[in-house]
C-alpha cells in the first residue's frame, strides 16, 4: 500500500514513522512549507516532497493519503481527497463545522473509499474491554486537562489550535477526543446538549474568545447521560488520571480509564482492570487506527470511526460550542 503524507508536522512525523509496521509506504510529502515537506522525505525516504496537494490526488500510484494537517485544510483536502479514489485517515477532527463534515461523508460515500477519523482512543484495548464489559452504559464522564497550551508563546508547540481559522478552540481541536470517545462508549446519537464556558485568564488574548473552561452535558438519544470537561487549567497534570479521564456506569458495574486510556479499573466486573503495556506487542501493534483502515479496506468493511461518526462527533462539539457561548441548551443534527 502505498502512501502520501499531507502536513508533516509533529502528528504527521509520528505517522510517517509508523506507518512501515503496517506495511504501509510513504512515497510522498506535502506541506504549505516545502522545508517541512523536504525534511520529511529526507528523514523518512519516499520519491518527492511537494507543497501542491493536487500533485498527491493526481498520482495514481497513491492508494491510501494522511491528512495531518492545521484543522481548517482538513475538510478541502479529505474532499478532494476522496474524489480522487484515494483512501484516507484523517486527524481529528474531521473538520471544523458539522455541515464540511457531511460534506465530506457525502464525497466518500460517492467515491467509495475508506476514510478513518484518528479518533485513536476508540481502538485502546481497555476502550474494547470496557465495551465488552459494560455495552451498555448509563452515564458516563470524560475529560481532558491540557498544560495551558493558550499561555505559551504564539507560534510555538499547539498554540495555534486556539486560532479561529486553524484551530478552532480546544474542545474541538482536543477534547474532540473525548466526546467522540463517549459517543462511541454510549453506543448512540447525541440529542441535546448544553455547556458553560469560562474564560478563567482575562488577560490571555491568546485564546480568541474561545473558553478555557467548559463543563458540558450530553443527553444521548438512547437516554444516556454524559458529562464533559475540556480545560486548559491543568498545567500540573493529576498523576491519577493524567490528561485525559473517562469514567462510565451501567447501574450494576463501571469502568475508569487512566493514564491516556492506558488502563482501565472495573467494578462489578469479571476482571478488575486492564493495562495496555501489560498485552503482548503484536496486540497493542494492532490497537492502531492505521491498522483498523487497513483491514477496512482489504475485508471492504466499515472502519471504527468512519466519516459519518466524524460528522457526529463535529456536530455535539459545534453544539457545545454554541450552548456555552449563547447558554441556551442546543438540539444536536448529526446528518
Ligand atoms: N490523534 C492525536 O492524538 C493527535 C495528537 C496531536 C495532533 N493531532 C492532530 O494532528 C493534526 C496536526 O497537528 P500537529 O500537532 O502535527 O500540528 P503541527 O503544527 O506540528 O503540523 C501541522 C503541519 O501541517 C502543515 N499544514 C498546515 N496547513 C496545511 C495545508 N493546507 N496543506 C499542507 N500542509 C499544511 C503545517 O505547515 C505543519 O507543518 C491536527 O489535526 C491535530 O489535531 C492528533
Amino acid at each position: 500500500m502505498k502512501a502520501a503524507l499531507i502536513g508533516c508536522g509533529g502528528m504527521g512525523s509520528g505517522h510517517a514513522r509508523s506507518a512501515p509496521e503496517h506495511g504501509v509506504e510513504v512515497v510522498a510529502f506535502c506541506d504549505v512549507i516545502e522545508a517541512a515537506a523536504e525534511r520529511s522525505r529526507a528523514e523518512f525516504g519516499g520519491r518527492y516532497a511537494t507543497t501542491d496537494a493536487g500533485r498527491i490526488m493526481r498520482d495514481d500510484s497513491i492508494d491510501l493519503v494522511i491528512i495531518a494537517t492545521h484543522h481548517d485544510a482538513h475538510h478541502p483536502l479529505a474532499v478532494a481527497g476522496a474524489r480522487a479514489g484515494k483512501h484516507l485517515l484523517v486527524e481529528k477532527p474531521l473538520c471544523q463545522t458539522r455541515e464540511q463534515a457531511i460534506e465530506v461523508a457525502e464525497a466518500v460515500d460517492k467515491a467509495g473509499v475508506k476514510l478513518i477519523v484518528n479518533c485513536k482512543f476508540r481502538i485502546a484495548p481497555t476502550v474494547q474491554k470496557g465495551k465488552e464489559l459494560i455495552p451498555h452504559p448509563r452515564l458516563s464522564h470524560g475529560q481532558l486537562a491540557t498544560g495551558n497550551y493558550a499561555l505559551k508563546p504564539p507560534g510555538t508547540g499547539s498554540t495555534w489550535i486556539w486560532d479561529k481559522d486553524d484551530g478552532g478552540g480546544l474542545l474541538i481541536s482536543t477534547a474532540v477526543h473525548t466526546v467522540d470517545l463517549l459517543a462511541y462508549l454510549m453506543g448512540s446519537t447525541a440529542d441535546r446538549v448544553y455547556a458553560e464556558g469560562r474564560l478563567f485568564d482575562p488577560k490571555n488574548k491568546g485564546t480568541a474568545g474561545y473558553p478555557d473552561g467548559l463543563v458540558g452535558t450530553i443527553l444521548w438519544r438512547n437516554g444516556g447521560l454524559s458529562t464533559v470537561i475540556s480545560t486548559d487549567q491543568g498545567i500540573s497534570h493529576n498523576p491519577w488520571v493524567s490528561k485525559w479521564f473517562h469514567e462510565m456506569w451501567d447501574g450494576e458495574r463501571s469502568a475508569v480509564f487512566t493514564a491516556h486510556t492506558g488502563r482501565v479499573d472495573f467494578g462489578g466486573c469479571e476482571i478488575g482492570y486492564l493495562e495496555t503495556q501489560e498485552l503482548p506487542a503484536e496486540e497493542r501493534r494492532k490497537a492502531s487506527m492505521l491498522h483498523n483502515l487497513l483491514e477496512a479496506i482489504r475485508t471492504d468493511g466499515e472502519t471504527l470511526c468512519d466519516a459519518h461518526d466524524g460528522v457526529q462527533t463535529v456536530a455535539i462539539c459545534n453544539a457545545l460550542d454554541e450552548a456555552a457561548r449563547t447558554g441556551r441548551p442546543q438540539r444536536v443534527v448529526s446528518g
